[in-house]
């Protein structure tokens, strides 16, 4: 399997831990890590990706992605595999639940990525949500505020669904 790269953004901090556990269950393999505040020269390079966001705002990207969306809107996705997780609150902004994975999903959509990892809805709480399509999210949806019991067995879930689609 060719090389992932996993690319995230925080302002808090919590997503750090979601992307260790991310790393936990894909050990064994060959990843790297980007902070995207540092960002994003190395993803067209590479074919396998996982993009991680927090939401803010309303239904907004995190505020490193913001500023490297211009860039990654010019990224060429075609023959790329991609992966998106949501991190968010699914009570405190539940009108807006994990709104950033659709910034990321359009983009890698429109510019030919094969996207992977579209999960259920069953077991959230949120009111409302652009993140999900045909009744499924189109990527992982984690809330630490109020599922972290939740959140080991969905992303092992969702790493072990993903991975043999890898390139
Ligand atoms: C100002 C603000 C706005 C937020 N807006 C949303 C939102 O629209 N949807 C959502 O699901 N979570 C929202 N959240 C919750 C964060 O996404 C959540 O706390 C996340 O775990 C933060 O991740 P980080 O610590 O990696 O930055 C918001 C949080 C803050 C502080």
């Amino acid at each position: 399997m060719k090389k992932i790269g996993i690319f995230y953004g925080t302002t808090s901090g919590i997503t750090v831990g979601i992307v260790d556990e991310i790393e936990f269950y894909l050990r064994g393999l060959d990843y790297d890590v980007f902070d995207v505040a540092d960002g994003i020269t190395e993803m067209s390079n590479l074919e396998n990706i996982i993009l991680v966001s927090p939401t803010y705002g309303v239904g907004e990207l995190q505020k490193d992605w913001e500023n490297v969306y211009e860039e990654f809107k010019n990224i060429d996705f075609t023959g790329k595999i991609v992966g998106i997780v949501g991190v968010g609150n699914q009570f405190a902004f539940g009108e807006s639940y994990v709104g950033a994975m659709r910034k990321l999903y359009d983009v890698v959509k429109k510019n030919g990525a094969k996207i992977v990892g579209y999960t259920s809805i069953e077991g959230y709480k949120y009111e409302e949500t652009e993140s999900v399509i045909d009744n499924m999210f189109i990527g992982l949806a984690l809330d630490e505020s109020n599922q972290d019991n939740e959140t080991p067995d969905r992303i092992k879930a969702w790493i072990e669904e993903i991975k043999p689609l890898f390139n």
